[in-house]
């Protein structure tokens, strides 16, 4: 093989444009979700009569469930239905299928609930749990970028100068994203089917229904919610459905300190750990709100973000379920919605996801009466996954210790399998020469004038985590900034020199 250099590199970075004005269902917020409390709260089968009920519209639809709760009836003052148990539980040590390697299924029935934060608040940063998960943030070396925390329920409006910042990459405030986050399945008219905020108590119906029409969702649970319901949560697992992070309670992560969004993220991974065994190696941020703060400190988590698709300000892929139940939205509105988002998918070359709740009792009608059956009616025919699925990846890639780290790499986190290099601050020469295929490196380095010795050729395949700038390497010439850490995510395709780095 002719050894060639290969340097992997940041991806160029694009600034995105920000759009100020904002469709009601991409607002901030505060303004999308009537409170950071109500939307982590448990659901109580009936939500506060409304004075004036939101305005119902037309809708047309191909398809329902013959059992659907009649749409009019789908309101925040409904009279709740029973529950019902759930269809299928799991022992302690049952073995999950479709997870090579998983371990046995812990004991649901054994967790002490005093070993967890209080629910529902963001947890003590003080702890030495979490002091341990901050002290490992810290070790990653990646570095998490100065960006003042954001004030209020991080409603642009409220905080004009970071929402017209956008080297913070904002996305609640113009749509911003990363290449690390997920937003899309890369094939046409394959939806990536998430359901938020649970489990909660009509989560049962809903897995029942996706059992019967043999559909496999991700749910992003809220650490509260899975202490509250762990059989709930075991069933979600078992029965082959992706589990993400959603935080312990639901605040939009851009108003938390750096230690703050490590005790939500950490807590929220360490309980659904300790309920199934595996520790997801995805997220989902509340309210979309995410910048480039939050990105590294999820990412230094190992927590990939999965947001939800947005073509422009008025074409965000949110039904807007979660406010049927605070009166804000009728759930005829939904129904139009969504039949929106249906009509804007099947115009774009990729895939979609769409952000739908299981939290409460309406959201959990509508998407098994209406809006599973019509998605199902579709033609042409819709391909409904969870996200690690339509990402071509196979679930096991869903969480830590199943995941394939030479084909998906861990995000942020460096693989055992690969020698660590100039992750490490040394004062030796470190020289990297791995020779062959494709293997995927992760890490993060130093970069000083006096480092840059490399010649040759630069090819880069970079998937993933760019570098918390716009800065781009060719070989012998350098158009970005010295002195400061890189962080990269790369697939390493033929071979060879990496970068050697003098002491310093
Ligand atoms: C819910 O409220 C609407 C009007 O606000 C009222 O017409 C309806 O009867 C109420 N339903 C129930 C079950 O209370
Ligand atoms: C972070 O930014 C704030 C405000 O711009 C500044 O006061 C502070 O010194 C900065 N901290 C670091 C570690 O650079
Ligand atoms: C996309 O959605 C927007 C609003 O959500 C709607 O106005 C528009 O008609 C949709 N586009 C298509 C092609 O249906
Ligand atoms: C991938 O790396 C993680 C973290 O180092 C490890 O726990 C896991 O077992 C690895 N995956 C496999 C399949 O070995
Ligand atoms: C990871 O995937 C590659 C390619 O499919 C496969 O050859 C390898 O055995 C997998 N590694 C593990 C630990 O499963």
């Amino acid at each position: 093989m002719r050894p060639s250099a290969l340097f992997l590199l940041p991806v160029l970075v694009v600034a995105h444009d920000l759009h100020y004005n904002l469709h009601a269902r991409q607002a901030p917020p505060s303004a999308s979700l009537p409170s950071t409390s109500a939307a982590s709260a448990a659901p109580t089968g009936s939500g506060s009569p409304t004075l004036s009920p939101p305005p119902t519209v037309p809708v047309t639809l191909q398809s329902t469930n013959p059992t659907a709760v009649p749409l009019s009836q789908i309101t925040a003052n409904e009279t709740s239905q029973p529950t019902i148990a759930l269809q299928s539980t799991f022992a302690a040590g049952s073995i999950p299928t479709g997870i090579p390697g998983a371990p046995p299924l812990p004991n649901a029935a054994a967790l002490v609930p005093a070993n967890y934060p209080p629910l529902d608040k963001t947890p003590p940063t003080d702890s030495p749990q979490v002091q341990q998960w901050i002290q490992q943030v810290a070790s990653t070396g990646i570095s998490i970028p100065n960006i003042s925390v954001t004030t209020g329920a991080a409603a642009c409006s409220a905080n004009p100068a970071a929402a017209a910042d956008t080297s913070r990459c904002w996305w609640t405030c113009g749509g911003c994203t990363r290449p690390s986050d997920i937003t899309t399945c890369p094939d046409k008219l394959t939806w990536g089917l998430t359901y938020d905020d649970g489990p909660g108590f009509y989560t049962p119906n809903l897995l029942q229904y996706l059992d019967s029409q043999n559909l496999k969702t991700t749910f992003f649970v809220i650490g509260s919610r899975a202490l509250g319901a762990p059989f709930t949560l075991q069933t979600e697992y078992m029965s082959g459905h992706q589990i993400g992070v959603h935080t312990w309670s639901h605040p939009p992560l851009t108003t938390m300190t750096n230690e703050q969004i490590i005790a939500e993220l950490g807590w929220t991974k360490q309980v659904i750990k300790d309920i199934t065994g595996l520790t997801p190696n995805t997220f989902r941020p509340p309210y979309g709100d995410i910048d480039d703060r939050v990105r590294a400190i999820a990412l230094a988590m190992g927590l990939t973000p999965i947001i939800w698709t947005r073509l422009s300000p008025v074409a965000t892929f949110d039904t807007g379920d979660f406010n049927i139940n605070g009166g804000t939205i009728s759930s005829s509105q939904v129904i139009v919605n969504f039949e929106n988002i249906i009509a804007n998918a099947t115009t774009i070359n990729t895939g979609f996801i769409v952000l739908e709740h299981d939290l409460f009792e309406q959201t959990v009608q509508l998407a098994t009466g209406y809006i599973l059956p019509e998605a199902l009616a579709h033609n042409p025919a819709f391909s409904l996954k969870p996200v690690i699925n339509c990402l071509n990846k196979p679930l096991s890639d869903a969480y830590v210790e199943t995941n394939n780290n030479s084909t998906n790499p861990p995000p942020g986190g460096v693989s055992k399998s690969f020698p660590l290099f100039f992750r490490q601050r040394t004062n030796r020469l470190t020289c990297i020469y791995r020779l062959c295929g494709c293997d995927t490196l992760i890490g993060c380095f130093w970069l000083q004038p006096s480092h840059w010795i490399g010649g040759g050729e630069v090819r880069w395949n970079v998937d993933g985590w760019p570098p918390f700038g716009h800065d781009v390497y060719r070989v012998g010439h350098w158009h970005g900034r010295f002195n400061r850490w890189y962080c990269y995510r790369a697939v390493l395709r033929d071979l060879s020199l990496v970068i050697c780095i003098p002491p310093y």
